[in-house]
């Protein structure tokens, strides 16, 4: 049967999204230079207090009473809780508390989260239901990921008026691609375009046009000899990487209410020679050209009329992917939040 474009995991806002769809995917942590950085996992909807440093990603609440901990970025030290004196090591380990002296051990150290690098980036999730996708490392290990850096330059949010969902479906197919942006479709060859689809996301792969840049790819690569452009993951539901010749572009999809969602993007270059050119060169001008076209959608989806419309068996197989996991998601019966 074809699938249907309107799953019911749709208009998901409030705890069913949260406790059962974003706490249980990887997230991408911002990047920061400081030893121990307080920080909300998903501001605008998860906000989870978290610590992050070290190597380790730990609670930011206090295992007494539930005071927030740590409050400014800091160097590597104990933590003291500001309302009754408890205090942790950086590793969250439980040192001391006050008024307790005469209490038995317990143990009540902070939850620590797990904390998985890719390249310059780390992920972390709450009670993730699959492992991070390794198809990720498999695919791109000919890339010196350790020689990308984060331009803090090009770091900007864009705000987009719909359900996060919907941004994220747009992301997922590419037979938008020539109505939506005629630039990015000269620098592809379009008809090329193909994807694949994994546990925890997808991956499209857009093939240059005669003269685009592409990826050197080594003998021995699934993609050797053709002219790959772009890498475009998808990593469900939250996170985008797009590696291009030039380097990285990660978008972070921030959930901010049914109908608002912010857009964070973060740029590691590993050519910069390569930027500015061919598929992932103007992003800005793709980001507007989504924006407004999502949020057209949003507008539709008011309508008493619409049922939802078939799936393109060709084009639109990441979508009905990322529907089918939503909904395994949310019927999960061993979701223990
Ligand atoms: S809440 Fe932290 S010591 Fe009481
Ligand atoms: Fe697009």
């Amino acid at each position: 049967m074809m699938p249907h474009a309107r799953p019911a995991s749709f208009y998901l806002w409030g705890q069913p999204l949260f406790d059962r769809i974003l706490a249980r995917s990887w997230q991408l942590l911002e990047p920061t230079e400081a030893e121990l950085q307080p920080d909300l996992l998903l501001p605008g909807s998860l906000n989870e207090p978290i610590i992050q440093g070290g190597g380790r990603v730990l609670s930011n609440v206090c295992t007494h009473r539930g005071a927030r901990l740590l409050r400014e970025p800091c160097a590597r030290k104990n933590l003291r809780c500001a309302y009754h004196g408890r205090s942790f090591s950086p590793e969250g380990k439980l040192l001391g508390r006050p008024g307790f002296e005469d209490a038995p051990p317990s143990a009540e150290d902070l939850p620590s989260l797990p904390l998985h690098s890719f390249g310059p980036l780390q992920f972390t999730a709450i009670q993730p239901a699959l492992p991070f996708p390794s198809q990720l490392q498999e695919r791109l290990s000919f890339l010196p990921l350790e020689n990308f850096h984060l331009d803090p330059a090009a770091t900007r949010d864009y705000t987009v008026n719909a359900h996060f969902l919907l941004y994220l479906e747009n992301y997922l197919e590419g037979l938008h691609i020539p109505f939506v942006h005629p630039a990015l479709n000269q620098a592809l060859d379009w008809k090329s375009y193909r994807m694949e689809l994994f546990p925890g996301g997808s991956l499209q792969i857009g093939l240059a046009n005669a003269d685009g840049p592409a990826f050197e790819l080594p003998p021995g690569h699934p993609d050797h000899g053709q002219r790959i452009a772009a890498y475009w993951y998808a990593l469900h539901p939250c996170t985008l990487l797009n590696f291009y010749p030039w380097g990285l572009s990660v978008n972070r999809l921030l959930p901010e209410g049914p109908e608002r969602t912010r857009i964070r993007y973060h740029s590691y270059v590993w050519k910069e020679e390569l930027r500015g050119k061919g598929a992932g060169g103007a992003l800005d001008q793709v980001e507007l050209e989504d924006d407004a076209i999502v949020e057209e959608v949003q507008r539709g989806l008011r309508s008493r009329l619409y049922r939802g419309g078939l799936l393109s068996p060709r084009w639109e197989q990441g979508v009905a992917h990322l529907h089918r996991e939503l909904d395994a998601l949310l019927a999960d019966p061993t979701d223990t939040l």
